[in-house]
């Protein structure tokens, strides 16, 4: 496997400023060598440089930042369509979860040129489904699940429409813990595959991911994981700013991970959220890699292969 480390230091998506500085901190936190020690050849492609969106208004009453989320959208929509053709397998390492509407709209495009369908693991305490109409912080990292459905009103983003868009039934929302009113009516309609903590509890989460692993398979899709910081429990990870109580522990983390490496389905992956001004030594940086290892085939025992 060969793996394209791609920079995506937005922060314009988000109520608080700091998301900036989470490439750095993976890097400082050893993501390439960790990657490398499991034997992948890693490149670093830097850090990607947004778009300027002179025709986005620079300040809408409403939306934060519109301007520079656009840019960041169109440069990375770009970025993520060309390496999706390519035998790299992108891990975006943000940068708030605006960084998603750029990188989910390039992987989207590529499969749907590739007549192959788009499926998306959403892991993240929010449903982050909200539109311009339903957002109530104008925060648009709370934006791109709604965007990547196709849901109207956001073509200023692309500076055009979004023709291909992700199937609602393809994608999958693991760990909910804050869901707007209008987003879980919006989850409803459309038929989302949504799992709240309850469920975890309930059921434990490796029996709600693996039906989902194998829709997947028997799809033959691609995989698009978007792993937000707030997944994890803010106990064990502090750096965010929008930490919710009662995340998913460790183990669960871990396990999510291990197995989304055994079914061999991911084609790309967003680390996001990521605050290092709200780190404590470092702490999340280095779990949200260990995560990252883990979804790359670092493993305690070996075991039998498991196909979906
Ligand atoms: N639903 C809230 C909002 O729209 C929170 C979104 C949090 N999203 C995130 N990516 N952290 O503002
Ligand atoms: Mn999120
Ligand atoms: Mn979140
Ligand atoms: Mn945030």
């Amino acid at each position: 496997t060969q793996i394209a480390l791609v920079g995506a230091p937005v922060e314009a998506g988000a109520g608080r400023r700091g998301c900036l500085m989470g490439p750095a901190a993976y890097r400082t936190a050893g993501l390439q060598e960790e990657l490398e020690a499991l034997g992948l050849a890693v490149e670093d492609h830097g850090d990607v440089v947004p778009d300027q969106a002179l025709d986005v208004p620079d300040a809408d009453p409403k939306l934060k930042n519109l301007r520079a989320v656009a840019g960041w959208t169109r440069a990375l929509y770009r970025k993520a369509r060309a390496l999706a053709a390519g035998p790299q397998m992108p891990i975006y390492m943000g940068g708030d979860h605006a960084l998603a509407l750029g990188t989910l709209a390039g992987h989207a495009a590529h499969a749907a040129g590739a007549g192959r369908p788009q499926f998306v693991l959403w892991l993240d305490a929010h449903s982050d489904i909200n539109t311009f109409e339903s957002t109530v912080s104008g925060n648009l990292h709370g934006t791109p699940v709604a965007f990547a459905c196709g849901l109207p009103g956001f073509d200023v983003l692309l500076g055009e429409k979004l023709d291909t868009p992700v199937s609602p039934g393809n994608l999958c929302l693991l760990g909910l813990r804050s869901v707007d009113p209008p987003e879980r009516a919006l989850i409803r309609e459309l038929g989302i595959t949504a799992h709240d903590m309850r469920a975890i509890d309930e059921n434990g989460i490796a029996r709600l991911l693996e039906p989902f692993l194998e829709r997947c398979a028997r799809a033959n899709g691609f995989l698009h994981v978007s792993l937000d910081v707030d997944f994890i429990d803010p106990d064990i990870a502090p750096a965010v700013g929008t930490t919710v109580p009662g995340g998913v522990t460790f183990r669960e983390a871990h396990l999510v991970m291990e197995m989304l490496h055994d079914s061999g389905l991911v084609t790309s992956l967003d680390l996001v959220e990521l605050n290092p001004f709200l780190d404590d030594r470092g702490r999340t940086a280095r779990l949200m890699v260990d995560l990252t290892a883990s979804l790359f085939g670092r493993r305690v025992m070996d075991r039998p292969t498991r196909s979906y």
